[in-house]
């Protein structure tokens, strides 16, 4: 379905991200036909470039970071789409010149691809400029905050100019397929939800698990670490989404009401309830310390902790989550353990196993519901586990496999104006209210993260978090 006419301007056109994701995005939501005519894109960054050099950089990223469309014949209309400005977003060149462009009675939506130390400066401009209508969408990046003092900040700053509902706030796993499926599987079908409690489910796991160390961004990284960069957001968001109660719609404030109550039920974590770790060096690769080019780091690259949400829902049901670089596998997952059935009447059970639900987000997106039946052959009732396995690439055949990325879903609908899928302010300070403590307990003691190797599933303790309650993390695998 096509979007209406938009004008959209990037700021930060020339960074990483927006060469990495965000413009090919757009070009393959062009190139899939839902742009209409009158879409146009304006890249501004501090780079003195006029539209043509801007078109050749747009060219020579799509070519980079998306190969397989490098010679679309659809390019030639997408690069036509774009124009440039430089914009300085601390200084007052280039602002006149960026309202000139926009067009009244089209769609305004301005993407802060920058720092998050200029959204301030950016809104204040658009606003004294008199460049943003009072419809026009902000979209911002994360790390929206270090903790909930600057995450405040960053929202009362926004909100001198942008009300709430202009404003949306990314977190790209909220775009992904299959972490929407999670609402679709819970909510479209009759099967799980009546089990989706504290009677019928055991425990929850959660890994999303990395190959990558912190190489070539470490000076971001290390001041971030696994808790920042993905716990509280990324896990926070999938945690969220399996746990909320049923939103009575599917609409922004419904599904995120429900989501922030979900943060505001969990429990402090007490320190013996949460592992974090640092990869150290293998074989020829180098270890965090140097990755991060910062030999004395107490930065983790790895936490493995467990959740309690209070609430008659999940009472007694322990969430355990983790995440971390240069483990085994690039693998993310949740699992939905079931408990056991209350009476078993076979008396010579094999290996009687639990159901689980396992949701694969990435790679190779689907479902996994584990299920006991009797073994064949004539040897009496054994039980065994099969696997009622679900890839959607399978299940849904050539438009299964051709899953848009996060971003494009995501620009799309800042474009439709639809934000479930964005979080809003009082969400983002809430899972930093959760994370606060455990972080600066962290950064005032002098404790060090454990060592573990590269390729492996994380330092042994985060195990133990798990076998002391007489459970088992799954095996990290590919
Ligand atoms: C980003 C983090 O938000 O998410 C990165 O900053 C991480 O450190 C990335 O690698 C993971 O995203 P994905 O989509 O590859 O799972």
């Amino acid at each position: 379905i096509q979007v209406e006419d938009f004008d959209l301007v990037i700021f930060g056109a020339t960074g990483d991200l927006a060469r990495r994701k965000i413009l090919p995005g757009l070009f393959r939501r062009h190139a899939a036909g839902q742009f209409p005519q009158g879409a146009r894109i304006i890249g501004a960054a501090r780079t003195d470039m006029d539209d043509a050099a801007f078109r050749d950089d747009v060219r020579a990223a799509i070519a980079e970071f998306d190969t397989s469309r490098r010679d679309s014949p659809e390019l030639p209309g997408f690069l036509d789409r774009l124009s440039y400005v430089p914009i300085d977003a601390r200084g007052e060149g280039g602002w006149a010149e960026l309202r000139a462009r926009m067009r009244p009675g089209v769609v305004q939506a301005f993407y802060f691809s920058v720092a998050p130390s200029l959204f301030g400066d950016l809104a204040e401009r658009l606003a004294r400029h008199d460049i943003a209508g009072p419809d026009a969408r902000i979209v911002v990046e994360k790390p929206f905050g270090r903790d909930l003092a600057s995450a405040r900040a960053l929202n009362e700053t926004l909100a001198r100019h942008f009300a709430e509902r202009q404003i949306y706030r990314i977190d790209h796993y909220l775009g992904k397929e299959t972490v929407q499926n999670l609402m679709a599987v819970r909510f479209a079908n009759m099967l799980f939800e009546p089990l989706w409690n504290a009677h019928y489910i055991d425990h929850v796991q959660i890994t999303v698990a990395e190959t990558v160390g912190v190489a070539g961004r470490g000076a971001y990284y290390d001041q971030s670490g696994a808790m920042r960069d993905m716990v509280q957001n990324h896990l926070m968001q999938l945690v969220c989404l399996i746990a909320m109660e049923p939103p009575f719609h599917f609409d922004p404030n419904a599904v995120r009401d429900e989501k922030l109550k979900v943060i505001r039920a969990l429990e402090p974590i007490p320190p013996a309830d949460i592992v974090r770790g640092q990869y150290g060096a293998g074989g020829a690769e180098a270890g965090y310390l140097a990755d991060a080019e910062n030999p004395d780091s107490r930065t983790e690259s790895f936490v493995a902790l467990k959740l309690r949400i209070a609430n008659w829902r999940w009472q007694g049901v322990p969430f355990y989550l983790r995440t971390g670089k240069r483990l085994r596998a690039r693998t993310s997952e949740i699992a939905v353990v079931f408990r056991e059935p209350p009476h078993s009447i076979f008396d010579d059970t094999g290996e009687p196993q639990t159901n689980q639900l396992v949701i694969r987000l990435q790679p190779n997106e689907g479902m996994n519901l584990k299920v006991n039946i009797k073994e064949p052959g004539p040897g009496g009732m054994r039980l065994v586990q099969v696997p009622l396995d679900m890839s959607f690439a399978e299940a849904l055949g050539p438009d299964g496999t051709d899953m848009p990325d996060a971003y494009e879903r995501l620009i799309t609908d800042v474009i439709r104006g639809n934000q479930t899928l964005f979080m809003r302010g009082d969400e983002v300070e809430a899972a930093w209210a959760w994370a606060d403590p455990v972080i600066s307990a962290w950064e005032s003691g002098s404790a060090r993260p454990e060592p573990y190797d590269p390729g492996t599933s994380g330092p042994d303790q985060a195990l133990g978090l798990m076998h002391r309650d007489g459970r088992r993390w799954r095996e990290i695998k590919a």
